[in-house]
């Protein structure tokens, strides 16, 4: 750790948990306050009771008002990461239409309200780090909201930027990560992640570290902007 992110406050959405309560340590491991964003209140205080300094917010990003008062807590910020994500994992056929309608709020309108709102109160120096997913570019049956949903993320942050600037704003694109959030598989997770490996490059699933890492370069990468880092071992190539 090089505490690159001394005296910084980092809002962290999607905080309470999985690779969000990740991030959230990561950055408060180099040294910046966290404050750890959910849509339970007690769950997010719960999370950010685990972090040295930490604060904690209510706040839902299909919710407008919420966001406008989750910000008013939490203060002023230097960075927004945006985590959440509603799943609507089916095929085509069987679309639900509110379902999809949510997986594009939580994943795509959500992260656009918390920009319409953070974006001028961000110093010059503050970011946007917004997820994606390698489910963009694996076109897979079953999983066309999740593609369409990340891509949308990727285009996103291009244009979040360039309306945005100096004000950063980039995205992580994470393949299979080993978040906690594949643990109701139960039984069936260590084969999930097996074939998760064998999509890769690199031969493993991706770790929450893994993650973390490119969230916190991201955050001190001063000349970066408009862009989607992918983290998923070359997932994309196989
Ligand atoms: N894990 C992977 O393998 C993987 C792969 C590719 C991409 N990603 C992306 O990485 C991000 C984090 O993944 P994860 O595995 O930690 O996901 P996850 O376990 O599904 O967690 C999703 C997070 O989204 C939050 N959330 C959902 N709806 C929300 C809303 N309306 N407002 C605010 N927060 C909301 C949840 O918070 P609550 O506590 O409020 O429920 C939760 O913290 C997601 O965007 C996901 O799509 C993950």
């Amino acid at each position: 750790m090089n505490q690159q992110l001394t005296g910084q406050r980092v809002l962290v959405v999607g905080g309470a948990r999985d690779l969000g309560l990740a991030v959230a340590r990561a950055v408060a491991a180099e040294g910046a306050t966290a404050v750890v964003g959910a849509r339970d209140a007690a769950r997010a205080a719960a999370a950010a009771g685990t972090i040295e300094g930490a604060k904690s917010v209510r706040v839902d990003v299909t919710d407008e008002v919420s966001i406008v008062a989750a910000l008013r807590e939490a203060g002023p910020l230097d960075h927004v990461v945006v985590l959440a994500s509603a799943h609507h994992n089916v095929p085509v056929t069987e679309l639900d239409h509110d379902r999809t309608v949510a997986a594009f709020e939580a994943k795509v309108i959500g992260p656009l309200m918390l920009a319409k709102h953070t974006a001028r109160g961000l110093p010059a120096h503050g970011s946007i780090v917004l997820f994606s997913g390698v489910a963009a570019w694996n076109p897979s049956p079953g999983y066309a909201v999740m593609g369409i949903a990340n891509g949308a993320v990727a285009f996103a942050v291009q244009h979040l930027a360039a309306e945005l600037a100096p004000v950063r704003v980039n995205a992580v694109s994470p393949g299979i990560v080993d978040s906690g959030s594949w643990d109701g598989l139960g039984a069936g997770k260590p084969a999930f992640l097996a074939q998760a490996a064998g999509g890769t490059l690199v031969g493993r699933a991706g770790s929450a570290d893994d993650v973390t890492a490119a969230v916190v370069w991201l955050l001190g990468a001063g000349f970066v902007s408009g862009e989607t880092i992918h983290v998923e071992g070359g997932a994309r190539l196989r």
